[in-house]
């Protein structure tokens, strides 16, 4: 039976909404405490997917709930036209998780991801007028304005919306061949933008091999390395970015989800020598960076940095593949589990939206990607109790999934 507040919910969404989330699945939640979240009738589910990576300490988290309160009760907002200590704060934070280096905040991560191709732009056009051109690769996605969408290779989202920004360039993913006979032989690259773990195209993972010769390839071609950790940075992985398990030193490197741990945000970190191309008046943001976003990365960042919490994501990372692994090998409809810390794919040798559906009804929010790609992404926080919770309604998916094949 449908809950009437539920009909009453997605009747007013029709009617005051732009329906270009057309396939809202047919909860809305209302409170969320730590791994668990509550419906519109109180229903409790346990959350898998933490708001797409976003809400990084789950919901309610005490220390982040407690620095939003203290910032709310002193400043929001007052603008870049000043400076701000809390975007200092939240800079260091990042500096120290990352390379020393500076960083420019902005609101999501398609706006970091724009801002990085205006700095790929400057830097090309700093060596001769016609080195603009960026390269990406199949099954990227950079994010939905025109620069990031036109740097995405996904076919999906790119259609419909022609003439896209000129100066972008494909190449397979994976493949250093490729990429070393494009920089070989054309010289208006100014730079390479890449996932290492391709997050909406299906959590793929680059080879190993393939990210240390893409970064000598661009070493050796001055070409700009941009890794955008919008999915994979602030912890996910199990490193505070995914660079950080190949060894490879990005000259920038972009976030947004999970870093505020749930208020909008993005940013952009970039190496010394990279920060100058945007100078005064190149790029701004109204928004970007303020006083409350910033208290939130901060109070976020500050919780990363704590001793053992990567260790324990990427235990319990290494937890939840291993035991969807054995699933896998009773025989049933998972082809391939993969993933980082807690970024984690699973292949199901069918479309997965049905079980994402199933798994709501009995109190699961799990995610599908790439149409057949199970994505599981719990809060870092997440406990081993609640996983296993969470593993048992997993399990039972599974089973009931095999039993119609
Ligand atoms: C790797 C990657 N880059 C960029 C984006 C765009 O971020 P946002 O939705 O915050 O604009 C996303 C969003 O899913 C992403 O996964």
């Amino acid at each position: 039976m449908k809950s009437s507040k539920l009909e009453k919910i997605q009747k007013e969404d029709k009617l005051y909404l732009f329906q270009n989330y057309g396939n809202r699945l047919p909860v809305c939640f209302v409170k969320g405490d730590g791994s668990y979240l509550f419906d519109q009738d109180n229903k409790r589910y346990i959350d898998f997917f933490s708001g797409i990576a976003v809400t990084s300490l789950g919901s309610n988290n005490a220390a982040l709930s407690r620095a939003l309160h203290t910032q709310v009760d002193k400043i929001l907002h007052s603008s870049n036209w000043f400076f701000n200590r809390e975007q200092i704060e939240a800079a260091k934070l990042i500096s120290e998780l990352t390379f020393p280096g500076k960083t420019l905040f902005v609101n999501s991560g398609t706006e970091a991801n724009e801002a990085a191709i205006k700095a790929a732009r400057r830097y090309g056009k700093s060596i001769a007028p016609e080195k603009y051109e960026i390269i990406s690769f199949s099954g990227s996605f950079h994010g939905r304005t025109f620069g990031a969408m036109s740097a995405t290779a996904q076919e999906k989202i790119r259609k419909g919306f022609d003439p896209l920004v000129p100066g972008f360039r494909f190449l397979p993913f994976n493949d250093i061949g490729a990429l070393k006979k494009e920089l070989e032989s054309n010289n208006k690259i100014c730079a390479v933008m890449t996932e290492l773990i391709q997050g909406e195209g299906g959590i793929k993972i680059a080879d190993s091999q393939f990210i240390t010769q893409l970064e000598k390839l661009c070493k050796k071609h001055k070409v700009l390395l941009i890794i955008d950790e919008v999915q994979t940075g602030a912890g996910r992985t199990g490193q505070f970015c995914s660079y950080q398990h190949f060894g490879i030193s990005p000259d920038i490197i972009t976030f947004a989800k999970g870093l505020a741990g749930g208020f909008p945000i993005g940013a952009l970190h970039a190496k010394d020598a990279v920060a100058p191309l945007l100078e005064p008046g190149s790029h701004g943001t109204t928004f970007g960076g303020n006083h409350f976003a910033c208290a939130a990365a901060a109070a976020v960042l500050k919780e990363l940095k704590k001793k053992s919490f990567m260790e324990k994501v990427q235990k319990n990372g290494d937890f939840i593949r291993n035991h969807i692994t054995k699933l896998k090998a009773k025989g049933s409809c998972i082809t391939e589990v993969r993933g980082m810390g807690l970024h984690i794919g699973i292949e199901l040798n069918r479309p997965g939206m049905d079980m994402v559906k199933k798994a709501l009804e009995y109190g699961l929010v799990i995610n599908c990607t790439s149409e057949k790609v199970i994505r599981i992404m719990p809060a870092l926080t997440i406990s081993p109790g609640t996983i296993k919770e969470g593993l048992a309604i997993f399990d039972r998916l599974i089973i009931e999934e095999g039993n119609k094949s």
